[in-house]
């Protein structure tokens, strides 16, 4: 299974502008697409709570899992077979998820869980739209733990006149 992680950022870094949620307020239509396509295509995406709650997200109905230590505050809004709520570690969903048979899983972040796949070096590629914009303040996608990760460019678009950057890099495993 290859677990994939996607982000949209700015050239310093930032996932969202001066802390707002709201991600479509500042991303190019190019990238609302692409990731539109993206969540589309998928048939398995894990998010973590605070992304959830933040979020408004693609008609169509992949598998959606949701992180969260505590499931039961979610009950009304299961639904079996297509949205879950669940306590289980990055590992655990993994092992899953391999085991079920599923052939991709997409990480659509937030941060939290972004870092707690990256430290168990779960994740093989990092998706990553670069919008041509500095904010300063605002959230990275990998929070504050020490990382070492290498990764290599294995796809790199440009996809309007201001330069947004879709690319897609392999994870170096270690
Ligand atoms: N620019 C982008 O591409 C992009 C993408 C995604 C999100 N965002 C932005 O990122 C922000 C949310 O990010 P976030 O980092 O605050 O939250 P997050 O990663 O979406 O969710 C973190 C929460 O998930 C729960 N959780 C359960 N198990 C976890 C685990 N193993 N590791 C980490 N968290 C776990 C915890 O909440 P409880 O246990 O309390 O439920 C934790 O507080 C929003 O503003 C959103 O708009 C931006």
């Amino acid at each position: 299974m290859k677990t994939i992680l996607i982000f949209v950022s700015t050239l310093d870094g930032k996932i969202t502008k001066w802390g707002e949620p709201l991600v479509k307020l500042w991303s190019s239509h190019q990238d609302q697409d692409y990731y539109k396509k993206i969540w589309n295509e998928s048939q398995l995406i894990v998010m973590g709570s605070n992304t959830f709650n933040a979020g408004s997200f693609p008609s169509s109905k992949p598998q959606l899992i949701i992180m969260t230590r505590n499931p039961e505050r979610y009950e009304s809004l299961k639904i079996p077979g297509q949205i879950e709520f669940t306590n289980e570690s990055p590992v655990e969903l993994s092992d899953r998820f391999k085991s079920e048979g599923h052939e991709q899983m997409l990480v659509v972040g937030g941060p939290h869980v972004a870092t707690s796949f990256l430290k168990e070096q779960l994740i093989d590629e990092l998706w990553l739209t670069f919008e041509p914009k500095i904010f300063g303040i605002g959230g990275n996608f990998a929070t504050d733990v020490k990382l070492d990760i290498n990764l290599r460019l294995i796809h790199c678009e440009k996809v309007n006149e201001q330069g947004t950057l879709i690319t897609k890099y392999a994870v170096l495993k270690k």
